[in-house]
């Protein structure tokens, strides 16, 4: 396959994106548009400057300038203006289901209120729905930096807004912070009505992921990289297909694999775990949907079996109904079978 047609199926191939930071969509342009209308200086005095702060050794490092960022976003328009863009970029790409993170805890904790935050980005993702027939999960997800705590006063703000909301995540600084850490506040939110997702073994060892399927419950692992290192857990992931979305994109700029080559995507599809990939933070590392299929494929010599596979993957980890995931999957399996 040359680089121009494999750029092609990929465009072409209808995907679903389900680890999807909105704040990490945040592009520097749209950044010092947002700082300007709000007369927020930003510690960068140019575009070229802000990104060339874009190096990471580890996900700590990421997450610092993360924040930071996150911190021009005021007003329920700016959040809308943010998941807006995202939409219309993944659109280009033809992504037509989203299951969108976002960090409420992140501006709460600067005095914006909840509200403001998921009014803007629920008005985006219902925008999205009518002009782009987009589909859409969203997921609130808890800072495990913070205290159990302070999760549960999240959980306790969400409640007005719970039928915009499909589920919960643990984000942010997985080191020294378990899944144990959440007991409680996961178990509260399924109370809600919640589904639960955690990111584990992303730079934390096998035992969070363990962590977070037993004590959490959660039904899909954001990452999971570190799971082949233990047999007894690919196991029980195949035994109750339990997704891992993998960030091939984001792993690479965070330094949790070294090169592209050695990410774990094909010893895992081989073994027959459900692993599906996504952006995680696409304005922080270099690419969207198709970047990170692209990138992926050239390292690792995907055949379009893999592509296909991935992509029917997506859809089975999905939230959406049993329905919908067969529409969709057909879809793509018409779309490789034309190509042939
Ligand atoms: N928040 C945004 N991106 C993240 C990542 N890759 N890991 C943990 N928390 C995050
Ligand atoms: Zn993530």
């Amino acid at each position: 396959m040359t680089s121009s047609s494999l750029a092609h199926i990929i465009q072409g191939i209808p995907k679903t994106e389900l680890h999807l930071h909105i704040e990490g969509s945040f592009e520097p342009e749209l950044m010092f548009e947002i700082a300007n209308r709000n007369n927020i200086a930003l510690d960068y005095d140019s575009i070229e400057s802000l990104k060339k702060a874009y190096k990471f050794n580890n996900l700590q490092e990421f997450l610092d300038i993360y924040y930071t960022g996150a911190q021009v976003l005021i007003h329920e328009q700016d959040f809308f203006d943010l998941t807006w863009a995202y939409l219309t970029k993944v659109h280009s790409q033809n992504v037509v289901h989203v299951e969108v993170f976002f960090d409420p805890q992140t501006h709460t904790d600067r005095g914006i209120e909840f509200d403001v935050v998921i009014k803007g980005i629920y008005r985006a993702l219902e925008k999205a729905k009518a002009e782009l027939n987009i589909t859409y999960k969203l997921i609130m997800s808890y800072l495990r930096h913070l205290s159990e705590e302070e999760a549960f006063k999240t959980l306790e703000s969400s409640v007005p807004f719970k039928e915009w909301i499909d589920g919960v995540g643990l984000d942010s600084s997985e080191m020294g912070n378990p899944p144990s850490k959440f007991i409680n506040v996961f178990k509260a939110s399924a109370d809600h009505g919640y589904k639960l997702v955690a990111h584990a073994g992303e730079e934390g060892p096998s035992d969070y992921i363990w962590e977070a399927l037993d004590l959490l419950n959660v039904e899909r692992i954001d990452h999971g990289n570190r799971c082949l290192n233990d047999e007894k857990l690919v196991q029980r992931l195949l035994d109750e297909n339990i997704a891992l979305t993998l960030c091939p994109l984001s792993n690479l700029e965070l330094k949790v694999i070294q090169k592209m080559e050695d990410h774990p995507l094909v010893e895992m599809l081989d073994k027959g775990i459900l692993a599906t990939i996504h952006s995680d933070d696409p304005a922080y590392f270099g690419g969207y949907m198709n970047e990170n299929y692209y990138e992926t494929a050239k390292a690792l010599n995907l055949t379009k079996d893999h592509l296909m596979q991935l992509a029917i993957n997506g859809f089975k980890a999905s939230w959406l109904s049993s329905d919908e995931k067969e529409k969709h999957i057909e879809k793509v399996k018409s779309y490789f079978n034309l190509m042939n």
